[in-house]
């Protein structure tokens, strides 16, 4: 694998020459960030020997090269998910290649059903632990290690900071992961909710984990979409999801592109 991760990673340096050190991995209809980048270069998926296609609607697979404020970012437009049949080996290899080029610090991003009355559609919430839902057995990665570089302090204070300086406001809390693809069910959501989590959604964990693995520091962020299942009356739709996530989309750049330009890689 080491060999082909080489050649996906020379191929997006020979399209864009990318020697940054910021990553940021755009979920469910939050793909319009890179519009602001300047000096862009657009690799799409496909263009990435061995890459594979994301299938889900509102993930258009393809990488962004760009500058914010004349720092060099990899956007990554599209994710994978073990219901589109996906391998743990291909979902996270998005994070492997991050590493391959050098990332220090990645933004992962999905959209979220919101398991708090409080938490309404439209919020930003950043990850500061989760659950794993799934019931899958999954590799073995190690438990955090002694500073981890996910949910840790450091990571989530840089987040509030950026909250405070751009006036968009972000919250915590725990995102469960499922597998999907069907949403929960009312009961499910009771269940997750009596475990504490506050969001629930069908992807990142895996990313999260392998950042950590791999000592690329890493900040998740849910956009709140819907709440989940019974927690209103209202039937969800992946429209809806899609429909909040470009509601939000320009408060959700602001922080993020505040967030990346401060964040220390040094
Ligand atoms: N459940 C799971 N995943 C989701 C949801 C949800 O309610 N909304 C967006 N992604």
């Amino acid at each position: 694998m080491s060999k082909e991760l080489i050649s996906m990673a020379e191929t997006i340096r020979s399209y864009s020459g990318f020697q940054g050190k910021k990553a940021i991995i755009l979920g469910s209809g939050l793909g319009s960030l890179p519009d602001q980048f300047e000096n862009k270069t657009i690799i799409p998926y496909e263009k990435v020997p061995g890459y594979p296609k994301p299938s889900v609607e509102g993930h258009s697979g393809e990488f962004v090269v760009g500058t914010l404020n004349g720092e060099e970012i990899l956007a990554a437009k599209g994710r994978f998910h073990y219901y589109e049949g996906f391998d743990f080996p291909e979902i996270t290899l998005p994070i492997r290649l991050l590493h391959e080029l050098g990332i220090a610090f990645v933004i992962i991003t999905n959209s979220a059903g919101s398991l708090r009355k409080n938490y309404h559609p439209g919020t930003l919430m950043a990850m500061n632990g989760h659950l794993d839902c799934t019931f899958i057995e999954g590799p073995e990665l190690p438990t955090i290690n002694k500073k981890p570089r996910y949910y840790n302090s450091e990571i989530l204070a840089l987040a509030k900071k950026c909250s405070l300086k751009t006036g968009v406001q972000i919250k915590e809390g725990v995102y469960c992961w499922t597998l999907g693809p069907a949403y929960e069910t009312p009961d499910e959501v009771k269940f997750i909710q009596n475990l504490g989590g506050d969001a629930v959604g069908m992807s990142t964990v895996p990313e999260i984990q392998m950042a950590g693995e791999l000592g690329i520091s890493s900040l998740g962020i849910s956009c709140l979409t819907n709440f989940a299942a019974g927690i209103t009356k209202n039937p969800l739709s992946h429209d809806e999801v899609i429909e909040t996530a470009d509601k939000v989309k320009n408060q959700f750049s602001k922080l993020v592109t505040e967030i990346l330009i401060e964040a220390d890689t040094n």
